[in-house]
C-alpha cells in the first residue's frame, strides 16, 4: 500500500478537520462553519463514510490531504510530511520531488543564517555595534531579541557567504536562497551592515529575511525576494507567534516588524505586519483563517492616504469587520507609542473605530467643513463610501451624524448615500468566476429545479428499509437528468441486493468520476434545517411528497408529448392513433389532479 492510502487508513478527517473547525453532527455527516470563507450558516460538510469535506457556499471539497494543504498554506508534499508524522507512517523516498528538495534545502539555508547572525548578534564583537542599536535606540529586551531570532549583518562584503560554504552549500543554492546576491564581479552577502529580522512562517520554517540598516544606507529596510519558499503577497510577519491570540482578540495590522515587535514585548500580542509591501489579497485571506475582526494600525503621517482606503476596502469585501485606530499625535507609529505610553497604546486599540467614522473623520480633518465648497467637497469624498452600507439602520445612523456634523438636514443626506446606494454582494452582483461557479454549484442540486437530485439526496439519509420502499417507485422515464438516470441504475443495482444497511462507498463502486462526484454532493448535501434528520417520519413523508412531484413532472412532460403527437396525427388524417393517444391524455390527465 502506498504512503498515502496508508495515511487515510489511520486518520480519521473528522478528527483532522476537528481540530481546525468544531463540527457538529448532522444525519450521517458532520458541519462546521467553513475556514475558507466567512461563513455564517454552517454550509460546511465533512463525511466519515467518505473521507471528504465539502463547501457549498465556496464549492471548496476534497480529501485530508487537500484539506490541510488549503488550511495550512502549505504544498502537497508538506501537508504529506505533516499528515505522515501525525500518523505514525514512514514515507518512501519516492514520495518526493525535486522541488520539494530545493525548498528543503533553502529552508536549511535560511536556519542556518538566522542562527549565524544570531549569533554574531548576541555573542560576537562583530554584532556589538548591533546590539547596542536594538538595546539602547530601540529598547529590546535581551528576552525580545531571542524570541524573535533577531540577527546582525556585518557591514562586510562575504561573512556569511564564506560561512555557508564552509557547511557545504553552493554558490548556487546560496543564491536561491538569496541570502546572498550577484554583483558585478561575483557574488556578495545580501544584508550588509543590517539588523537582521528573519521572516517566520506559521509552521515555525524561516522563509526569508528583512534586514534594516543602522548606518543610514539606502534602503532603510531590504527583505528577501521571491524564492520558491518565500513570496512577499502572502506573508505575514509575527503570524507565527500571534495566532493563538488572533484567534481569540482579532487581529491588530500593522505598517512595520519594529512596531509588531515592541508591541509583542509590550504585552499587545494579536498585532501582525504586512511588511515591504502593500496590503494584498494573498495576506488578507491568510488572516481570515483566524478571525474575522480586524483592526487596522495607520501611522499618523499614513493614515488616510489612497492605500488605507484600498485596504479597508479590500477587507471589506473579504467580509472583515473593519476597524481603524491611528496613532495619536505626537508620536509617529505604534514602535513609539508602545514605547512611550504602553497605557495608552492598548486604550488606542480597545478604542478602535469602525471604519465609517474613519472615512467621516478623515474627511473632515482634510476639508473646511463651515463653508460651501468644504460640505460638497466632504459629501463628495464620503457618497461612495457610505452608499456602499446596505444595513438600513447604520445608514441612518451615519447620514445623521454626517448631517450633525455638516449643519444639513438629515433627509438630505440620507437621500444621497441612498440615491447610489449598491445592492449587498449576491451571486449575481459578484462578477469573478469564482462566484459564477459558486451559484452554478448550488443550481446544480437545487431540489427546485432538480426534484431527482433532491430525492436522491433525501433516500441518501434514510435507513435501507425506506430508501427499497421508495427507490422502487422511481422508474427510468421519470428522470429528466442522465447522469441522474444513470446513478439512479447503480443506486438500484445495490439497493437489490441483499445489504442490511446503507453503504456510500459501495453505491460508488461502479460509477464514473463525473457520477461519483455528484452522488459525493449529494450525499453531503445537508438538508438539516429544512427539517429535522432524525425525525424519520418527516423525512419518509417528505420522500413520497418529492416522488408525486418527480411523477406529476414527468407526466406533464408526458402530456405535452402525446399533445403534439395527437396534433400531428390530425393533421394526418390517422383517427384511430388520435383515439388511442387521446385515452392516454385522459388517464394521464387524472393523474394530474
Ligand atoms: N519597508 C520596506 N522597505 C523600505 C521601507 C519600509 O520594506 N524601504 C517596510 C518595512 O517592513 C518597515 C515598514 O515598511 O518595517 C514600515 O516602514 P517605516 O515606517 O519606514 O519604518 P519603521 O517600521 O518605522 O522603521 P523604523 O522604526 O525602524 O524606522
Ligand atoms: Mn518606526
Amino acid at each position: 500500500m502506498d504512503s498515502i492510502s496508508q495515511i487515510k487508513q489511520v486518520l480519521n478527517i473528522v478528527d483532522v478537520v476537528g481540530s481546525y473547525v468544531s463540527l457538529k453532527k448532522s444525519g450521517r455527516n458532520y458541519k462546521g462553519l467553513c475556514p475558507f470563507h466567512t461563513d455564517h450558516n454552517p454550509s460546511f460538510m465533512v463525511s466519515q463514510e467518505l473521507q471528504i469535506y465539502k463547501c457549498f457556499v465556496c464549492n471548496d471539497g476534497g480529501d485530508i490531504f487537500k484539506f490541510v494543504q488549503k488550511i495550512e498554506g502549505i504544498d502537497f508534499s508538506t501537508a504529506l510530511e505533516q499528515l505522515a508524522e501525525r500518523a505514525g507512517v514512514k514515507l518512501e523516498k519516492t514520495d518526493f520531488d525535486p522541488l520539494t528538495q530545493t525548498k528543503k534545502k533553502i529552508v536549511l539555508i535560511n536556519e542556518l543564517t538566522a542562527k549565524f547572525y544570531h549569533y554574531l548578534l548576541v555573542e560576537h564583537a562583530s554584532g556589538k555595534v548591533g546590539l547596542e542599536y536594538l538595546k539602547n535606540q530601540r529598547g529590546l529586551k535581551d528576552e525580545t531579541i531571542k524570541d524573535w531570532q533577531l540577527g546582525f549583518a556585518p557591514d562586510t562584503f562575504d561573512t556569511l557567504k564564506r560561512f555557508l560554504l564552509k557547511h557545504g552549500y553552493t554558490e548556487q543554492e546560496l543564491l536561491e536562497s538569496g541570502v546572498i546576491s550577484q554583483s558585478y564581479n561575483g557574488t556578495i552577502d545580501k544584508f550588509r551592515g543590517r539588523i537582521i529580522f528573519p521572516f517566520t512562517g506559521i509552521d515555525g520554517k524561516i522563509l526569508g529575511f528583512n534586514g534594516r540598516t543602522i548606518f543610514n544606507k539606502d534602503p532603510k529596510y531590504l527583505n528577501t525576494a521571491e524564492t520558491p519558499v518565500f513570496h512577499k503577497s502572502s506573508f505575514i510577519y509575527g503570524l507565527d507567534k500571534a495566532r493563538v491570540n488572533i484567534k481569540k482578540e482579532g487581529v491588530v495590522l500593522v505598517e512595520g516588524q519594529m512596531d509588531v515587535i515592541s508591541a509583542h514585548q509590550g504585552g499587545i500580542c494579536n498585532v501582525v505586519a504586512a511588511t515591504g509591501t502593500a496590503l494584498t489579497e494573498g495576506q488578507l485571506t491568510l488572516l481570515s483563517r483566524y478571525t474575522t475582526e480586524i483592526t487596522f494600525c495607520f501611522d499618523s503621517d499614513s493614515a488616510g492616504s489612497a492605500a488605507v482606503y484600498r485596504a479597508v476596502d479590500m477587507a471589506e469585501k473579504m467580509n472583515f469587520n473593519i476597524k481603524v485606530s491611528i496613532i495619536p499625535k505626537p508620536y509617529k507609529d505604534l514602535d513609539e507609542l508602545v514605547k512611550n505610553d504602553l497605557v495608552h497604546a492598548k486604550d488606542t486599540f480597545n478604542n478602535a473605530m469602525p471604519a465609517y467614522d474613519f472615512f467621516l473623520l478623515d474627511a473632515l480633518k482634510k476639508n473646511d467643513k463651515h463653508t460651501a465648497l468644504g460640505k460638497k467637497v466632504i459629501i463628495d469624498e464620503l457618497t461612495p463610501l457610505f452608499s456602499k452600507l446596505s444595513n438600513v439602520v447604520l445608514l441612518e445612523h451615519y447620514a445623521k451624524k454626517v448631517a450633525n456634523e455638516l449643519d444639513l438636514a438629515e433627509e438630505t443626506v440620507l437621500s444621497l448615500f441612498k440615491k447610489t446606494t449598491t445592492t449587498p454582494p449576491s451571486f449575481e452582483s459578484r462578477s469573478d468566476d469564482r462566484f459564477k461557479e459558486e451559484a452554478h454549484n448550488i443550481a446544480k442540486i437545487d431540489y427546485k429545479t432538480h426534484p431527482e437530485g433532491y430525492l436522491i439526496a433525501l433516500l441518501f439519509k434514510a435507513n435501507i428499509d425506506i430508501q427499497r420502499d421508495i427507490a422502487y417507485k422511481l422508474h427510468a422515464e421519470d428522470f429528466e437528468n442522465s447522469v441522474l438516470l444513470s446513478i439512479y441504475n447503480s443506486y438500484l443495482e445495490y439497493l437489490q441486493k441483499d445489504t442490511k444497511s446503507f453503504n456510500i462507498k459501495s453505491v460508488e463502486k461502479s460509477l464514473s468520476d463525473e457520477e461519483k462526484e455528484l452522488v459525493e454532493e449529494l450525499y453531503l448535501w445537508d438538508l438539516d434545517g429544512r427539517f429535522d434528520l432524525e425525525n424519520t417520519e418527516k423525512l419518509a413523508s417528505e420522500l413520497e411528497s418529492t416522488l408525486k412531484r418527480i411523477k406529476k413532472d414527468a407526466a406533464k412532460t408526458t402530456l405535452k408529448e402525446l399533445t403534439e403527437k395527437i396534433k400531428l396525427a390530425e393533421l394526418g388524417n390517422d383517427f384511430e392513433q388520435v383515439e388511442k393517444l387521446s385515452k392516454k391524455v385522459e388517464r394521464l390527465k387524472k393523474l394530474l389532479i
